[in-house]
């Protein structure tokens, strides 16, 4: 899954036959629109998709394997360059320009540009991508940093806040395209996710790498099994011949999940709690001094559980070593991380043996957050649960192809199943549903879908289920009676289309060469 990104001049490359008319009318729009905008045409559209989680759920800060796979919609990036002869200034605009609003900065003259993450700002996504792109560029010693106009025009068809990740699609997006703007036509993959990781936490949240990695490494037609440990890796997943093919089907609950707004009590408490989490187990198993890993607070329950048995003598890198370890793993918080009620900073502190002030300093001041107490129990909890049920998953997409129609029925069940006790414990556990998400997924079930949950961080946007081909219709009406047009019955019939998606497996980040080309 490593290489370059893929440069082409064809949508043929991008998307799959049934959305291609569609795309064409998109993408020459765009370019005419570019045009009008900065009176003269765009040189190239960097390309990344959104991603919708099929399972592996808030598990990627802890450095487990997860399985996502990239989405047909996407953030296009219509570029031009020209050299600045005085301050070198971005300007970018968006196709839908009354809900993003027109927008030019200046560059420093060492590439470096401000991000204030307490202003919910769409460009701070797009001043990301190009702060650590300039960091690559400026690593691979590549020379024009800081002396480049850039003029862009933006055009998302991901649901902003939404579960599909519409962030990581426009900052990895975003780095591509400053790459590309400073000569750079070969952009390593791993190397530009690395880099949109670490750069989308600017805007104020302290996630994990599975967005990013969706985004770019995906290949059409197959889902992605990303690992973090010992480095980010992916590899794609056929999914098996059943008899009725694998259909994902994606609802949104329209009930916005604005990260930014409730991170210190949601996703970058989360983070903090799973990192507390491994501390005190990492100190109550008396492993000291470990290094630090390459999760969002540089220790993480991957990291206690692989030195935990490292110290234990054990080899293991086989799958049945593995899934025994998350096992004993969970034993082991059973016994020692009891209180349900969850662990105060001084408890904390006094586990893993530093002060509070240390505590605060180390882990919660970057990223704030605000709670009294920490529910280390219930967190390692999920997270050691839902790393079993993604090697369960991948063990049963990789099994013999069904011989019969009731092998075949057995296995969706099974998948199914798996997504179900996901969601369970993303309810009861890792508390990141919400009412809106469970009755989506109890309605799905109860017209014949196989498994239901939700995807991405939760706490609202998107749900995914796993349905068979002719139950799809049958699911979408029972969402349509059942909870839009009785939640929401002002809506009008394209936001009611938009809201379900049945998704087809998309490609990954792009770079499409416009120079010399009359039409698309
Ligand atoms: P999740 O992270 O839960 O999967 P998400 O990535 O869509 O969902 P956020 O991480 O909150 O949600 O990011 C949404 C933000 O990304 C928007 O508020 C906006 O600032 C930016 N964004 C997304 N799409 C676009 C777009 N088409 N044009 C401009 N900004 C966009
Ligand atoms: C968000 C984050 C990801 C991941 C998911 C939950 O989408 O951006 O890194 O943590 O939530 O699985
Ligand atoms: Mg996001």
């Amino acid at each position: 899954m490593t290489g370059n990104v893929p440069v082409t001049q064809s949508l043929d490359d991008i998307y799959p036959q049934d959305a291609l008319e569609g795309q064409r009318k998109r993408w020459s729009n765009l370019l005419s629109s570019f045009k009008e905008a900065y009176g003269r045409p765009a040189e190239f559209v960097s390309r990344s998709p959104g991603r919708v989680n099929l399972i592996g759920e808030h598990i990627d800060y802890s450095l487990y394997e997860v399985i996502p796979m990239a989405v047909t919609a996407d953030v296009l990036l219509a570029v031009a360059v020209s050299p600045a002869n005085g301050s070198p200034t971005v300007r970018i605009q968006n196709v839908q320009s009354d809900k993003f609003a027109t927008r030019s900065f200046t560059i420093a003259k060492d590439g470096e540009v401000d991000i204030d993450p307490t202003s919910h700002e769409w460009t701070n996504y797009f001043k990301s991508g190009l702060r650590g792109a300039t960091q690559l560029l400026k690593k691979h010693a590549v020379s024009g940093i800081g002396q480049l106009n850039i003029d862009i025009l933006a055009d998302g068809t991901v649901p902003a806040g939404g579960g599909l990740s519409s962030s990581a699609a426009f900052v990895c997006a975003s780095a591509l395209a400053v790459m590309r703007a400073h000569g750079q036509e070969t952009v390593d993959k791993k190397e530009l996710v690395e880099l949109a990781v670490v750069s989308e936490r600017a805007v104020g949240v302290n996630s994990g790498g599975m967005d990013q990695a969706a985004s770019v490494f995906s290949q059409r037609g197959s889902a992605l099994y990303v690992a973090f440990q010992p480095e980010l890796s992916a590899r794609t997943i056929e999914f098996p011949q059943t008899h009725t093919p694998l259909t994902f089907v994606i609802a949104q609950s329209f009930v916005a999940a604005d990260k930014h707004v409730t991170a210190p009590v949601c996703y970058n408490l989360r983070v903090v709690e799973c990192t507390l989490a491994a501390r005190v187990l990492a100190s109550i198993c008396g492993l000291k001094d470990l290094p630090d890993d390459s999760s969002p607070l540089g220790f993480s329950l991957r990291s206690f559980h692989d030195s935990y048995f490292k110290k234990k003598g054990a080899v293991g890198d086989d799958v049945k070593d593995f899934r025994s370890q998350l096992d004993q793993l969970v034993h082991i918080v059973d016994n020692y991380l009891p209180q349900e009620e969850g662990y105060t900073r001084q408890q904390i502190s006094e586990l893993i043996g530093t002060s509070i002030d240390e505590l605060e300093k180390r882990y919660m001041t970057k990223f704030p957050v605000r709670a009294d107490s920490f529910k280390l129990r219930q967190r390692a909890l999920h997270v050691f649960g839902e790393a079993v049920r993604v090697l369960k998953f991948m063990d049963l997409l990789q099994s013999p192809t069904p011989s019969d129609d009731k092998e075949s029925e057995e296995l969706l069940k099974s998948l199914g199943n798996l997504l179900n006790d996901t969601q369970e414990s993303c309810r009861d556990i890792y508390e990141c549903s919400c009412p809106e998400l469970d009755e989506l997924c109890k309605l799905a079930r109860s017209a014949g879908a196989y498994g239901s949950r939700l995807t991405g961080a939760g706490w609202g946007g998107c749900s995914v289920h796993l349905v068979p081909q002719d139950k799809v219709e049958a699911v979408k009406k029972a969402w349509e009676d059942k909870y839009y047009n009785k939640r929401f019955p002002d809506m009008d019939a394209a936001k009611l289309q938009d809201a379900i998606v049945v998704s087809k497996p998309g490609s990954g980040s792009t770079l499409f060469q416009v120079a010399g080309r009359e039409s698309l």
